[in-house]
């Protein structure tokens, strides 16, 4: 699979801005699946900047952690301070995954009608909260965080004791049915886990391989 080499931090954050913006202008009704961490901060900088409209988007976070809500570190802040509180979307409109978990993927009706599903990577081949071993067919569900993942957190939350240990996750199953994939990646220690997971083996060890079994994605990377 191709990787697009951008030249910068700000390249990827407006590249992939530009894909969310000509979504958004040709399709207001648009249904998004958006990430969270530190690699798409830049890109919703940039769609905050852009002062489009949201009003009709309906969007669904690809995880979170299971912890209180409230916590300047949950992802829902996350969102609200990003993105949420600075557009004009419709607070109800805006979804996190929640128990029971099939209710939520009834509400996401499937996957099917995600016309773009935007995502990082762990540096352990992980998308979403999906870690290595989790099942090409899986949908969304509580997961226990694996001890890398937990170790990378950290540095949000100060301490590998404080940093949550499980979350809710979108499956892989769940994900691969959005019509369009957009894949982001940022820093030389995901170099290698992105060629082996684009151009390796399609194995359940590095879940984001399951991406070279979908027509639509494309997958961006600067250093
Ligand atoms: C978060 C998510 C995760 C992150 C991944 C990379 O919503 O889905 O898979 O995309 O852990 O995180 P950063 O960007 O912080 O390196």
């Amino acid at each position: 699979m191709e990787i697009n080499v951008l030249k910068n931090y700000e390249e990827l954050s407006s590249t992939v801005a530009d894909i969310v913006e000509q979504q958004l202008k040709e399709h207001p009704l648009s249904k998004l699946v958006l990430p969270t961490g530190s690699t798409p901060l830049g890109m919703y900088k940039e769609l905050v900047s852009r002062e489009l409209d949201w009003s009709h988007v309906i969007t669904f976070n690809l995880d979170v952690y299971l912890m209180n809500i409230d916590h300047p570190e949950s992802y829902q802040s996350y969102m609200r301070k990003n993105l949420f509180d600075k557009t004009n979307i419709y607070p109800d409109h805006s979804h996190f995954p929640f128990r029971p978990t099939s209710v939520f993927e009834d509400k996401m009706d499937g996957s099917m009608g995600i016309d773009l599903c935007i995502l990082g990577i762990g540096s352990n081949g992980h998308i979403a909260f999906n870690e290595p071993g989790s099942s090409f067919l899986s949908r969304t569900r509580v997961v226990d965080l694996s001890e890398q993942t937990i170790q990378d957190n950290s540095r949000f939350f100060g301490s590998v004791d404080d940093t949550p240990k499980q979350a809710i996750t979108m499956g892989l199953g769940t994900i691969m049915e959005s019509k369009k994939i957009v894949l982001m990646a940022n820093g030389v220690n995901k170099l290698n886990i992105l060629n082996v997971a684009m151009n390796g083996e399609v194995t359940e060890s590095v879940p984001a391989s399951i991406l070279q079994n979908h027509d639509n994605v494309e997958v961006y990377y600067c250093d």
